[in-house]
């Protein structure tokens, strides 16, 4: 089993939006299986929340559903219990590694779309206090990363 965890702050945004495009993305391939997909933020304003209702729309009209989602915050003992750590953003990514030792067990954070992207943006944009535009493209962003992200799985499995 190949476990994956989005992380950005709220939990309620970027993450779980990535959460759910990914876990479509793994259903479609048929490796539901093999690749566990979770989500978590470094704060813990939302923490039980289901997802902004903006991020749901701006997901449900591109056909993924975000509903069953619940915020939960990120621990250091999250670096042990998955092998991709994938941060949303610089700051998300900053949390994170003040935990990792490179420990043996330990997966080592990275920027999502440092890691996964293939454009000039490394950070998805926090889209909380701005317009619908932001949702959009953080799903863009997301869906691009993603497929990357699940060739790279298949690639290894
Ligand atoms: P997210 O967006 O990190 O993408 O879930 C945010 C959600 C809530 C807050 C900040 C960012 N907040 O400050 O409450």
């Amino acid at each position: 089993m190949t476990s994956v965890l989005f992380v950005c702050l709220g939990n309620i945004c970027r993450s779980p939006t990535a959460h759910g495009v990914f876990q479509h993305y793994v259903d479609q391939a048929g490796l539901r299986d093999h690749i566990r997909v979770d989500s978590a933020g470094t704060g813990d304003w939302h923490i039980g929340k289901t997802p902004d209702a903006r991020s749901q729309q701006a997901a449900k009209r591109r056909g993924y559903d975000l509903s069953g989602l619940r915020a939960r915050q990120v621990t250091a003992q999250d670096l042990n219990q998955f092998d991709y750590v994938l941060a949303m953003d610089r700051s998300n990514l900053q949390v994170l590694n003040s935990w990792y030792r490179g420990e043996a067990g330990q997966a080592e954070p990275q920027l999502f779309l440092q890691a996964f992207g293939s454009g000039d943006e490394l950070e998805v944009p926090d889209p909380y206090y701005g317009g619908e535009q932001g949702f959009d493209h953080v799903l863009d962003l997301i869906e691009h990363a993603s497929a990357e992200l699940l060739r790279d799985i298949q690639a290894r499995l």
